[in-house]
């Protein structure tokens, strides 16, 4: 990873890495006026980095969805916990939010902390890509953290590497990352029975071609073809490569922060925070073209 930051060509504007295990800042861009010369250098630092962040951005969510569109077309955002779809006439969007109007979430994930996770993993073909815009933020906490999946896979002795080679994993589709049950899902914790989508274990980027760890979340996975006790035991294993700190970097939220992250390659998790403070966060979704593959 270049640790310099890199001229893209457009007044002023710079790819500033984070010195971290992964990301970049691009500083100086605006996302309402990118052209498709400034767009080839956003998608290859993307590919490059595997996280972007584009901070004091001023963005209404017809030019977030906007920009986001640049990427692929876009998934509509998963029933929130508390049964409302997604912001009216915007079905793109995902709200993050611990915020109560008139008795009713308006978003997601409330005020506690969600677990690592990589959105989505649960569709027979999940979003590439994520895009969290910071409307509101609380003063401390509610940091959001990332991880580089690469690595993880490239940080395996040769023999796990070996072992897992040619697995897949079931995706749990009944709880989201705070520990919440999906709407129309029936709880089930038993990771053998509960609903959920198989992706091999080890995955092939499509466009780097590098190969990475594809884990989804912890909870209710299950390693097809195991015992419970031996999928139990090799997930253990792979979990603490995966979520190591040194593999991982983490953002603390201004409003206007925008972070783009690669869902094929990264896992990220949130601190929890005051519910008293209010955090407003839009998301969308990217849809990829093909499901992840070994
Ligand atoms: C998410 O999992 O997409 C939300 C992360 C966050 O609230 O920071």
């Amino acid at each position: 990873m270049h640790m310099s930051p890199t001229e893209t060509g457009k007044a002023g504007t710079t790819v500033v890495p984070t010195g971290g295990a992964l990301g970049a800042e691009i500083r100086n861009a605006d996302l309402r006026t990118i052209d498709d010369r400034y767009f080839a250098v956003i998608l290859g630092a993307w590919h490059d980095h595997l996280l972007l962040l584009f901070r004091e951005q001023e963005l209404s969510d017809e030019e977030l969805i906007a920009f986001s569109k640049r990427f692929g077309e876009l998934d509509w955002a998963p029933v929130q916990e508390s049964g409302r779809r997604f912001v009216e006439g915007h079905p793109e969007i995902y709200v993050v939010s611990n915020v109560v109007e008139n008795g009713v979430a308006i978003g997601s994930l409330g005020a506690g902390e969600a677990t690592w996770h990589t959105d989505m993993s649960y569709m027979e073909v999940p979003p590439k890509a994520s895009m969290l815009y910071a409307l509101e933020a609380p003063p401390s906490g509610g940091d959001t953290y990332f991880n580089n999946m690469y690595a993880a896979y490239e940080s395996l002795p040769a023999d796990l590497k070996r072992r897992i080679e040619g697995l897949s994993l079931k995706h749990d589709g009944t709880y989201n990352s705070g520990g919440y049950l999906r709407q129309g899902v029936t709880a089930v914790d038993d990771p053998m029975t509960s609903p959920g989508v198989y992706h091999p274990l080890v995955c092939t980027h499509p466009e780097t071609r590098r190969r990475a760890i594809y884990l989804g979340r912890r909870r209710n996975a299950y390693i097809g073809g195991l015992s419970l006790a031996e999928s139990e035991s090799l997930l253990e294993e792979l979990w603490l490569y995966a979520a190591r700190p040194e593999l991982a970097w983490g953002h603390k939220w201004r409003p206007g922060d925008l972070v783009l992250w690669d869902n094929r390659c990264t896992m990220h998790r949130r601190d929890s925070f005051d519910a008293a403070s209010r955090r407003v966060m839009h998301r969308t979704q990217i849809r990829d073209e093909v499901a992840p593959r070994s």
